[in-house]
């Protein structure tokens, strides 16, 4: 992405400091969902690098509850591939598979729906940032309990002095390094 699209989104993201607790500097993408041009510069970009980096398609864009459910499936319209949610335990309805994960701030559980990733299925996962990396690593573990394969980890923000990218098993890509 040209270097001026990513300092202007990088202007849009909000900083709050102490939430949702005392520490944690929170990172708002909300009000770059304000602007549709810096949402299609940031859809564009993510779908460029995609395609520029992958040789084979992508069968599934795997987005993260919830900011992950704004612009994965953006992303995923404009590959071609299906859409699936993971979601947080209790919310989907079927046949589930779960990973449990510390976050920055608590633990929680992760689901899939099993029948939505097929084997051998090639999967992005997406989410707007990756802190610790937990969310993002359970996202993989459920992945791989579906016996698919995450092909790449794609994030808006990388807190990069929590080192998350360093607990994926695969190149991770993102946009701004916070
Ligand atoms: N999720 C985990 N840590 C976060 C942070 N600092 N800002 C926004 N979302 C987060």
């Amino acid at each position: 992405m040209a270097q001026h699209d990513i300092e202007r989104i990088k202007s849009l993201l909000g900083t709050h400091e102490d939430f949702p607790k005392k520490g944690i500097v929170f990172k708002d993408m909300f009000p770059v969902f304000q602007d549709p041009t810096a949402v299609e510069a940031l859809i564009s970009n993510i779908v460029h690098h995609i395609n520029s980096t992958q040789a084979e398609k992508i069968d599934v864009v795997v987005g993260l509850d919830a900011r992950g459910f704004l612009f994965g499936p953006l992303v995923a319209l404009r590959l071609g591939a299906a859409f699936v949610p993971v979601r947080k335990q209790g919310k989907l309805p079927g046949e589930c598979a779960s990973a449990v994960y510390e976050k920055e701030y608590g633990q929680d559980v992760f689901e899939i729906q099993k029948s939505a990733v097929k084997p051998g299925a090639r999967v992005i996962v997406i989410d707007d940032l990756i802190a610790t990396g937990g969310s993002a690593a359970a996202a993989g573990e459920l992945v791989k309990k579906c016996q698919a394969t995450t092909v790449e980890y794609v994030f808006i923000m990388e807190l990069d002095f929590l080192k998350g990218a360093e607990k994926l098993d695969a190149p991770v890509y993102s946009l701004i390094h916070l």
